[in-house]
């Protein structure tokens, strides 16, 4: 269990998290959503650790990350797995080194046992055949679930996916989201997603965390956030391209039903001059 306690960061008069509280649920995807620039970034990285927050807890299992000593913090980072954005492999390595890597890092097994460990994450994300390759050689969906690999190779407690869709297109994406919340359900992992995708959102959004201003504005479920009447997160929510389509749809299907042929000549009419 992760518990954040009146989290706060600021770099010089930029506040960037203002007090944020939060329990991230086991088993379950907690999303972090909120515009670019919110601190969705920050967060996750005072959570795992990669940046100091000026004050607040982080508590692992009721142990404080930020009070940690280097030793106790190694012990932590062994259970946390993380996919960045844009998936940081190693250009430089092979599908398989890059997986290997926390595994040589953190594992004391033999080369043998961290190749079947290897090739065990990969036929987790479905993929085969590709352990000679270089990252330049795959897709982006395969390069997400190369990275998914390394993340989930030293069997975590955690999982950490900074904007996991970001440069995917929409059908890859929702591949990529249910390969996350099938893995969290799986191994009963606490999931911790970044992403500004409503798509992710309604398809993975167990517990979501709105982020505003440096605060956490709003929290619930995917259903919750259907019929909120929180006016930012709205605001939010129908500024992204997907819904506004949606709601644009829905508005012409009522019109639809409602307006006759006539009418509907004039909107084309006056569609087509407004054109020229
Ligand atoms: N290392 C840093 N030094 C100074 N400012 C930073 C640093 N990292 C992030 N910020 C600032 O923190 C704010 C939140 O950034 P970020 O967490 O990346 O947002 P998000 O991930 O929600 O798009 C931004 O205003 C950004 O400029
Ligand atoms: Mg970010």
């Amino acid at each position: 269990m992760i518990e954040v306690r009146n989290l706060k960061k600021s770099f010089g008069a930029n506040t960037v998290l203002n007090d944020v509280s939060v329990q991230m649920q086991p088993g379950k995807c907690n999303l972090i959503i909120g515009a670019s620039g919110s601190g969705k970034t920050v967060f996750m990285k005072c959570l795992v650790g990669l940046l100091q927050p000026d004050s607040g807890e982080i508590l692992y299992q009721g142990q404080d990350l930020t009070t940690m000593t280097t030793a106790e913090k190694k012990e932590i980072r062994k259970q946390i797995g993380m996919l960045f954005q844009g998936s940081a492999l190693f250009d430089s390595q092979t599908v398989e080194k890059n997986i290997m890597f926390p595994l040589n890092m953190f594992s004391r097994d033999s080369y043998a046992v961290k190749l079947k460990r290897v090739n065990e994450a990969l036929e987790r994300v479905n993929l085969k055949d590709v352990n000679k390759k270089f990252p330049a050689e795959l897709s982006g969906g395969m390069k997400k679930r190369v990275g998914i690999a390394r993340a989930i190779v030293l069997n975590p407690q955690y999982l950490f996916c900074d904007e996991p869709n970001s440069g995917l297109d929409p059908m890859t994406s929702m591949v990529i989201d249910k390969l996350i919340m099938e893995i969290t359900k799986e191994y009963n992992i606490t999931t911790i997603v970044n992403t500004h995708d409503m798509n992710s959102v309604m398809e993975i959004g167990d517990h979501i965390l709105y982020m505003h201003k440096g605060l956490k504005e709003w929290e619930g479920t995917n259903k919750e956030i259907i019929f909120s009447k929180n006016e930012l997160l709205n605001e939010f929510i129908f500024a992204s391209e997907f819904l506004k389509d949606a709601k644009d749809m829905r508005m012409l299907e009522l019109s639809g039903k409602i307006a006759n042929q006539r009418n509907m000549d004039d909107l084309m009419n006056n569609e087509g001059s407004t054109r020229q």
